[in-house]
């Protein structure tokens, strides 16, 4: 998938505080960092993941919680549903939001799955659940997960396993998409995937969907009348093909009650990362299409509390708090300075590594020459407290190409004289 040949990464570091972006994940921790950090857990596939498998458990555990409370109850399985869409069972505010047909696709299911996470959290009583993603585009994974086609789990019913499915669906058998190409992989990667960018004024493409306006909180935002293109093809396809003719996943009224639904909506979730890692794909430009980050919904938190969060503060929640196993960017938040103010990174000096670094499969520490304004950034990692704004070091990657969809984690430690690492 991504290709990452040649592309120019950085890291900079502030005193011993950090802030970075990079490809694939090239991040710089404190001095005894914690590893992983405390908050952000890691979606895995569900391929693989027998019966048994302990997140499945407390998915099943959350699931069985959440049917015993009432449907008004924001934590129960039916409120989090109508969330999403609701029969016309009983009006309130915080259902039938689900964004379709316009550029909030995206941002909104990102925002409904990080609360119902939190949520399932809470009900399994589990801090470390973190929600599982059916990466329905990869070979052979495109039947639906063995997992949730028992009837019967420990000789009782299976809260994975849902009736109202296509029977193709529940018998495991390679679900047929009769999409452009034929295809979920193809679809996806073929299609979806090489679409340029996120939001144009013709849907075929737009990733992410039609732009369409603003609305104050808490009025829903309207339809484009079309669909984007990640949502259009394999997204649509999989409602279709699990809910057959008349099955929850087909009816966006009733999608979200099938357990299926929140793993599947994990790999849309994501497929958006993906699609994010090739060079160019780009989120909405935050100036023009500022109305795009400010939008705001509604959600209800692990308390049942009802929160309205904009779209800026959904994409920093979720990324600080859930990652994929297979992401490939990595963002560290500033760490806040020693007065709890955040640092701005400022580069003072620029020092380079020679002869030139070459990243391979096995761990190396590398004495860094500090030029320039090496002096002043020594002075300042020995005395952190006396800068408000320590000065930087901007490290530069390049030339990564690691094979395709390789599991690779490249981890890039900056640390005081003694403990050198690279
Ligand atoms: Cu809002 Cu896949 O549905």
């Amino acid at each position: 998938m991504a290709e990452i040949q040649n592309r120019r990464t950085f890291l900079t570091v502030a005193g011993v505080a950090v802030a970075s972006v990079v490809t694939p994940r090239l991040f710089a921790r404190p001095d005894n960092p914690p590893n992983p950090p405390p908050t952000q857990g890691v979606r895995e596939n569900v391929d693989g993941m027998d019966a048994d498998h302990p997140v499945l458990k407390l998915y099943r555990k959350a699931i069985q919680a959440m049917q015993k409370l009432q449907p008004n109850d924001p934590l129960s399985w039916q409120f989090q549903a109508n969330m999403h869409g609701s029969m016309g069972d009983g009006a309130n505010e915080g259902w039938d939001w689900c964004m379709h047909m316009n550029w909030w696709f995206l941002p909104w299911h990102r925002g409904y799955v990080y609360y119902f996470e939190k949520i399932v959290r809470k009900m399994s009583e589990n801090d470390s659940f973190r929600l599982p993603y059916w990466a329905w585009e990869k070979a052979g994974q495109n039947g639906l997960p063995g997992t949730f086609r028992d009837a019967k789990y420990g000789g009782q019913d299976n809260p994975l396993f849902e009736a109202k499915r296509a029977d193709a669906a529940n018998k495991g058998q390679p679900l047929p998409a009769g999409s452009v190409a034929g295809s979920f992989s193809v679809d996806w990667e073929e299609h979806a995937l090489p679409t340029e960018r996120f939001s144009t004024n013709r849907a075929a493409m737009s990733y992410g969907g039609l732009r369409v306006a603003k609305t104050m909180a808490l009025k829903k935002p309207g339809s484009s009348g079309q669909f984007g293109m990640m949502e259009s093809l394999a997204h649509n396809r999989i409602h279709m093909e699990v809910g057959g003719g008349n099955g929850y996943m087909m009816d966006p009224r009733t999608a979200a009650r099938d357990p299926i639904f929140w793993f599947h909506h994990a790999n849309v979730d994501r497929l958006w990362n993906r699609w994010l890692d090739v060079k160019g794909h780009q989120l909405p430009d935050p100036t023009a299409d500022k109305d795009w980050y400010d939008q705001e919904f509604p959600f209800y938190d692990e308390n049942g509390k009802q929160v309205v969060v904009s779209v800026s503060k959904i994409l920093e929640l979720a990324s600080k708090e859930s990652r994929y196993d297979d992401e490939r960017h990595f963002v560290a938040a500033a760490a806040p300075a020693a007065g709890g103010k955040a640092v701005e990174p400022k580069v003072v000096g620029v020092g380079s590594v020679l002869p030139m670094l070459k990243l391979g499969p096995k761990s190396f520490s590398m004495p860094l020459q500090l030029t320039g304004n090496g002096q002043q950034l020594k002075t300042a990692l020995a005395n952190p407290a006396e800068y408000a704004e320590p000065p930087a070091v901007l490290l530069e990657v390049e030339g990564i190409k690691p094979p395709q969809d390789a599991p690779l984690v490249y981890e890039v430690f900056v640390t005081k004289k003694r403990r050198q690492a690279i």
